[in-house]
This record gives structure tokens, C-alpha cells and sequence, in this order.
């Protein structure tokens, strides 16, 4: 090819965006500025880098403050050190052991922190990895027990090639991830449904979905609904009763999404994780409140004996081999890092007050909500910074939560209303995950607004939605589903 080739830049062309790269026109002053943003084929030209990127920035920009947005679990803030970091290593690849091995050895690191914190037996020698967050690490606990029991059931010959398919006993507030798993591995998603007395699942609402091919008991310490944790520990026992006669035993794997990095700090002598003896895997997302930017998860099991030898793949490190177990290959090392920085940075103590003060100001809206005399609370961040409310029918309102949740996102607060899972259906919810950002004063000001709000809906004369049906009666579905 030449340069007279009629699809490459002419050299007067070149000429021309140098000129026009010469950063003296202001950005939105200069002629490049009018370039069309590409929506489904590249522009023919390159622009000047700080207008490409102060096009998006504006673009992006008009979707909502994170800080805000009270209904994600997902980190919204990091110290500048720690983004500064993130940004330095964008370029290491996570699965390059070999070529990082100092960033390899940072994951071994956190692998041991978390296992610790979860209290792992180092003698049972468990095994763990970093995943792009909880789903990825779902997916590999599940992977592991479905190769676990597929070995066990054919030992005690049972046919698991039969039409009765291995199942997977979960509450019915599961995270879509769930569904993912059990539907890409045809599996049978055994679903515990949750009523206004139990919103998670028990060893008694538990037991009678588990038989010959159960693949495990995913037990959720912070349903996604609600925030409320599953009775693990109940769970773990009425297993142990069950395994005594079990042709093949039933393990826990414990989604620990969002608690798994609460209760090691704020409930130390909550017995939920290793301590537990039919807990074999256990796995977070360190983008929630491992109080790291999205893109990161943990996974760990318990023992090698855990962990089966077909879901791990060996690659080359320091001259010898080290393990991985990823559905991902490549992504970017920095999550890794990120969450070093976070562990070191914070130590125990850290967190616990992260934890603790993040606490505060979700029980301080509780007891705000609760003043207002016209919800009802399902959960009042009792475990982790989460809290629930729906309508009391009896306040007698002629608007719904949808039409809450309309009008706050006036003041730029995402708190979306959505209905309970099934067998709660009927109840409509709002939910607030506080995070680590959201400050006593930020918390205050919502209030203040949710007030205002109820007040304008309850003088408003035209509104709809209760009478009507005019407001929207879906909206964000916080199961992913
Ligand atoms: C219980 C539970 N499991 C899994 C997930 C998926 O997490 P991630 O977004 O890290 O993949 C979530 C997300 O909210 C969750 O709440």
C-alpha cells in the first residue's frame, strides 16, 4: 500500500490535524469539536485526544451521580492513592504469572488474607483465586460441586445420566448468577421460598429440597433482595444430621456476596464460613464491601480435597507452576491491586470502622424511614448496611413507591421500587445499600428530600399509579433477573 492509497490519511491531511492539534483552539472552540461521536462504524479521521475524551466525559455524564445511586452494592468511591494505583497497572495482565510475578504474589496474598478472615485451616491446605467479581466465583463454586457430586454420585452408583437431573438448592431471593449457572450447566435450580416471617432461608424451609442430587446448598449471606443472611450455621447443622446417612453428602457453598466482607468485621462470632464444617466454598465480590472499584471477586475452598483436581489448570510461574481456576483468561491486574492496597491500607481495624460508620448511617436512616410512621421495615441493616421498606397499606396513600422512587430521582437519588420474589410478589419494596461514601450529611439531605417528596405526593392532585395504574409497576429488579 502507498500513501496514495485513496483510504489512508494523505499527508496534507496529517498535516492538517497537526495543525489542528496544536492545543491553542479552545476544546469546544475548535473545529474538530463538530466530529459526529461514532455510533456504529469508526469516523474516518482521528480526533485530538482531549476533545474525544471531553465528548464522553459530557456524554457519560448525564446518567446520574454514583454517590447517589443508593441501589448498587458496587464500590462508588476509592481514595485517590488507590485509583492513582489502579490506573498505573491497567496494563498488567492478571493470568501473565510468569511475566508479573510480584502481582501474582499479591493475589497469593489476598487469597491468605481472605481465607484468614474466613478462617480457613491452613492444614486442610484451601485453595482460592481472584475472580472479575462474585459471578465468576460463583460460577466456579458451583463448578466445583457439580464435579464433586458427578464423582461422589457415581461411586455410590447413582445414575447421573438419568433424566433426573442434579439440582441446587438456593433461597428464591438467589442472584440471577444462580440461574445462570444452573441453566448453562442444565441444572435443576431448586428454589426455597421466603415468607414475611422468614425472608431467608432456614434449615426447616432448606432440608426437604435436598436429595441424592443435590450438587450443594448455596446459602446467601446477604440476600440480594432484602440484606438479609441465610441461617448458615442452622443449615451446616441439619446437614451434618443428613450427610450421617446420605449416599453422597450434601456442602454448603456460602455466596457471601456482599457479607462475606461485612460480618468478619462487624459479627466476628457469627458462625457462617471454615468454622462450619460442611462449608466447603465460599465466594465475595471485593467490588462491594471489599470496598474496591467493580471488577474484582474471590473465590476459596476450604481443602485441595475441595477443590477438584479437573477445574484447575496449571500455568507457568517462577520457574515452576501455579494453579488457576478462571472462566476468564486475560483481564487487567489492577482490581488485584487495588484490593492489596485496600487491605493493607485499612488493616482489621480499617474496615471494622469502614464497616461500623457505613452501619451508623444506614441505621440512621432506618430510624428516619421508621419516624415517617407509613412504611413498613423489612430490613433494618441489622447484619449489613442494608435496609427495606414498603408501603404500610394501612397509611392509606393514594400513591406507591414507584411513584417515590419517580419523584427522588428529581433530587438525583436512584432508589428504585421493586417487587419481593415469588410467594412475596405482592410487596413492593425500596431498598437502600449504603455504602462507604454516603455520609451522615449525604444520608440527612435524603431524608430531607424523601419528606418533601411524601409531602408533595400526598398534596399532588393528579398522581395515578394506586388508582389509576399510570405509574410503571416494573422497575429495577435487584435479582439481576
Ligand atoms: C448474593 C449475590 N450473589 C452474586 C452477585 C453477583 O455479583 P457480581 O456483580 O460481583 O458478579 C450479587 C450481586 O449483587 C449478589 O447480591
Amino acid at each position: 500500500m502507498t500513501v496514495k492509497d485513496s483510504k489512508l490519511v494523505t499527508t496534507e491531511e496529517l498535516a492538517e490535524m497537526d495543525a489542528q492539534t496544536s492545543y491553542t483552539s479552545p476544546i469546544f472552540g475548535s473545529y474538530a469539536s463538530d466530529v459526529e461521536m461514532p455510533e456504529t462504524e469508526l469516523n474516518k479521521m482521528p480526533i485530538e485526544p482531549r476533545i474525544a475524551s471531553e465528548m464522553i466525559r459530557e456524554y457519560i455524564g448525564t446518567e446520574g451521580n454514583a454517590h447517589q445511586n443508593l441501589c448498587t452494592f458496587v464500590q462508588t468511591y476509592m481514595e485517590p492513592e488507590a485509583a492513582e494505583l489502579m490506573k498505573d497497572t491497567l496494563e498488567k495482565n492478571a493470568i501473565d504469572k510468569d511475566e508479573y510475578p510480584m502481582t501474582a504474589d499479591l493475589e497469593n496474598r489476598c487469597v491468605k488474607i481472605i481465607q484468614n478472615l474466613w478462617h480457613a485451616n491452613q492444614d486442610e491446605q484451601p485453595m482460592g483465586t481472584s475472580t472479575v467479581g462474585s459471578s465468576e466465583a460463583c460460577m466456579l463454586g458451583g463448578l466445583a460441586a457439580l464435579f464433586r457430586w458427578k464423582a461422589l454420585a457415581k461411586k455410590a452408583g447413582i445414575d447421573i445420566y438419568s433424566d433426573h437431573r442434579p439440582n441446587l438448592v438456593i433461597t428464591s431471593g438467589y442472584q440471577v448468577c444462580w440461574e445462570k449457572f444452573c441453566r448453562y450447566w442444565d441444572i435443576e435450580m431448586r428454589l426455597v421460598p421466603m415468607d414475611a416471617e422468614h425472608l431467608y432461608m432456614t434449615p426447616e424451609s432448606c432440608m426437604p429440597f435436598v436429595d441424592d442430587h443435590t450438587i450443594c446448598v448455596v446459602a446467601l449471606l446477604g440476600i440480594t433482595y432484602t440484606g438479609c443472611y441465610d441461617d448458615v450455621k442452622g443449615i451446616d447443622a441439619a446437614l451434618t444430621e443428613y450427610n450421617k446417612t446420605a449416599k453422597v453428602p450434601v456442602r454448603i457453598h456460602v455466596d457471601g456476596a456482599s457479607g462475606a466482607m461485612v460480618a468478619p468485621f462487624i459479627e466476628p462470632d457469627l458462625e457462617w464460613d471454615f468454622r462450619l464444617d460442611n462449608v466447603w466454598s465460599i465466594s465475595t465480590s471485593g467490588h462491594k464491601y471489599g470496598l474496591v472499584y467493580p471488577g474484582i471477586g474471590w473465590v476459596m475452598w476450604r481443602s485441595k480435597e475441595a477443590l477438584p483436581e479437573d477445574l484447575i489448570f496449571w500455568v507457568s510461574y517462577l520457574g515452576g507452576e501455579e494453579a488457576t481456576m478462571a472462566i476468564n483468561f486475560s483481564r487487567s491486574a489492577s482490581q488485584i491491586i487495588g484490593q492489596y492496597y485496600v487491605f493493607m491500607r485499612n488493616g482489621f481495624e480499617g474496615y471494622k470502622e469502614i464497616q461500623k460508620r457505613t452501619l451508623d448511617v444506614a441505621r440512621h436512616l432506618v430510624q428516619g424511614i421508621k419516624d415517617l410512621g407509613i412504611f413498613i421495615m423489612y430490613e433494618e441493616a441489622s447484619e449489613i448496611p442494608i435496609l427495606c421498606w414498603s408501603l404500610d397499606p394501612k397509611a392509606g396513600k393514594k400513591w406507591t413507591l414507584y411513584d417515590l422512587d419517580d419523584r427522588l430521582r428529581m433530587h438525583g437519588w436512584q432508589i428504585p421500587a421493586y417487587p419481593l420474589p415469588e410467594n412475596m410478589q405482592d410487596v413492593t419494596c425500596q431498598r437502600i445499600v449504603a455504602r462507604a461514601d454516603l455520609s451522615m450529611t449525604m444520608a440527612d439531605k435524603f431524608l430531607k428530600d424523601m419528606k418533601a417528596e411524601i409531602a408533595n405526593l400526598d398534596n399532588a392532585t393528579v398522581i395515578g399509579s394506586a388508582d389509576t395504574n399510570i405509574a410503571p409497576k416494573k422497575s429495577f429488579d435487584h435479582s439481576g433477573r
